[in-house]
């Protein structure tokens, strides 16, 4: 009798051990199938994602893609960033972020420039509760440590008619939303700086414009809310392309100047593009190569975002055909440009200098060193930009406003692997990057090896100019 329970006992342990198997095999094996956007490591991620799958329409529609880059801010920011396996921990985190929306550079010529207001006020929409408590703020005595060029500036934005290029209300909102969000992920749920955080902790660099540095203080005000101003110390960059110290290379200049050479080529091809500048040129009443250099969809942007109509004169007005198609050329240009790789070059040796900034600074950290494990950028649509292509991303769109491109690196259970994760606005693109997109992150490790990113970076990204280091791709003469 005993005997045949312990065998029936037996038999059971080997039906489950089966069932365990197979639905193992069917967990291992289904996800790869049914996940396409995310990397699988959590199913709450997947209900999120399929919608998104389902609403981007099909073909490039200009007014679609304006309103996505108009990015006009709702309720909450989300998305995937700190996402890993529960076992893996952050170990630093790199923001760069393109500044929030912005008054125009450029005015049509003898119209009316947009009517828009800069002066922040809480009870005009866009706002978010922390609009009021920003200002003040911003408004106190105290300087931060800032380099000079930077303390010059004003720290929000102030202006009943927004100056040229000023940092508008709607963009303080994007950032305070992206720093709302940063602060639930980072700081609440991962605690990547500890509470009696310190300078050391933190790395801020802007460039020396007045959006770039209120964008990257509305994000850090949300990030850490009424922070220190003795904490805060914000470098100073010259550069657009945050290349600091290491801007010398001729063969950067070289590719830029054959990808502006494409760029005016595929122009001159498009007559309905050159009939839109000729009939807008004759409702304001100008040459049509004065209104083309005064870079009308530049304007029109502005107008669109803020739901301000097009302007008019006696002769009519510039309406939303012509809007289209200068938008549809855009979105041409950008399609042949990622085709061309002209581009693809000067993005690998403009980037070179920060993307390697990036990776020494994850080195500190992941031997041991607490320091700089935040980073921000605060920088320009022609930083990011070439940031995305050198580093393969050629799915993702033009750098909205407020975009954010975010580098995470994490610490495996096994002390010595190390992992990178890479998001733009959210969604993790660690896979479409050029050197995580061999990876099988349905291996032994579901996330991307650092180490990948870093002689990415090191190294394989000169391969396609025959060469190993940033000095000789950027010297070496090829035509
Ligand atoms: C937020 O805005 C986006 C477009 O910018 C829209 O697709 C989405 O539905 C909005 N979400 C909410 C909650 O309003
Ligand atoms: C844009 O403005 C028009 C009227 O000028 C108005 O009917 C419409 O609701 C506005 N849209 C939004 C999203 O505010
Ligand atoms: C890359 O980083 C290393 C280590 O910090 C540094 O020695 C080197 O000069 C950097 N190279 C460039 C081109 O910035
Ligand atoms: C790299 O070398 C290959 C073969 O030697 C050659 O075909 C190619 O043109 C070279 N590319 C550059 C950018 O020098």
């Amino acid at each position: 009798q005993i005997f045949r329970s312990v065998f029936l006992l037996i038999q059971m342990l080997f039906l489950l051990h089966t069932m365990l198997t197979v639905s193992n095999y069917i967990i291992l094996h289904l996800i790869p199938v049914t996940i396409i956007k995310d990397n699988g490591l959590n199913a709450k991620n997947r209900k999120k994602v399929m919608p998104d799958l389902f609403t981007e329409p099909p073909v490039v529609d200009p007014i679609y893609e304006a309103n996505a880059y108009c990015n006009i801010p709702n309720i909450t920011e989300h998305g995937f960033e700190g996402h890993a396996p529960p076992d893996h921990r952050l170990l630093s985190v790199h923001v760069m972020i393109r500044h929030g929306d912005r008054y125009p550079l450029y005015a049509i010529p003898k119209t009316k420039r947009p009517a828009i207001d800069c002066i922040l006020a809480p009870d005009r929409k866009p706002s978010h509760p922390h609009l009021e408590a920003f200002v003040n703020h911003m408004s106190k005595p105290t300087k931060g440590h800032m380099d000079s060029s930077l303390n010059g500036l004003p720290r929000y934005p102030s202006h009943s008619v927004c100056e040229t290029g000023e940092l508008t209300q709607t963009g303080v909102v994007q950032h305070l939303l992206n720093g709302q969000h940063l602060r639930d992920i980072y700081i609440r749920k991962h605690k990547l700086l500890p509470s009696d955080w310190t300078t050391k902790h933190l790395y801020v660099e802007s460039t020396g414009k007045s959006r770039t540095l209120q964008s990257g203080l509305a994000l850090l005000y949300s990030l850490l809310p009424d922070f220190e101003w003795q904490k805060l110390v914000i470098r100073h960059q010259w550069s657009t392309i945050f290349c600091s110290s290491s801007c010398d290379c001729p063969m950067r200049n070289h590719y830029l100047e054959e990808e502006q050479r494409r760029q005016y080529n595929l122009r001159m091809k498009n007559s309905q593009l050159e009939q839109t500048y000729v009939d807008m040129a004759k409702i304001v009443g100008v040459p049509t190569r004065q209104l083309r250099a005064a870079n009308p969809i530049d304007s029109l942007l502005c107008h669109f975002c803020h739901n301000i109509s097009f302007p008019c004169t006696e002769s009519g007005c510039i309406d939303r055909e012509h809007f289209k198609v200068i938008k549809a050329h855009q979105l041409e240009d950008e399609q042949e440009r990622r085709e061309k790789k002209l581009y693809y070059k000067y993005a690998l040796l403009a980037t070179h200098p920060l993307l390697n900034q990036t990776v020494s600074r994850m080195h500190h950290v992941l031997r041991g060193k607490k320091e700089e494990v935040f980073a921000l950028y605060s920088a320009h649509d022609v930083t990011v930009s070439p940031v995305l292509n050198a580093l393969g991303l050629l799915e993702a769109r033009f750098p909205r406003f407020a975009a954010r491109l975010i580098f995470e690196l994490w610490q495996g259970p096994k002390n010595k692997n190390y992992f990178i994760r890479i998001l733009y606005n959210g969604d993790d693109v660690t896979f479409q990057t050029s050197f995580c997109r061999k990876h099988n992150r349905h291996s032994k490790w579901p996330l991307c090896p650092f180490e990948n990113f870093a002689s990415f970076v090191q190294k394989e990204m000169f391969a396609v100019f025959n060469s190993t280091d940033y000095y000789d791709a950027c010297h070496r003469r090829v035509f």
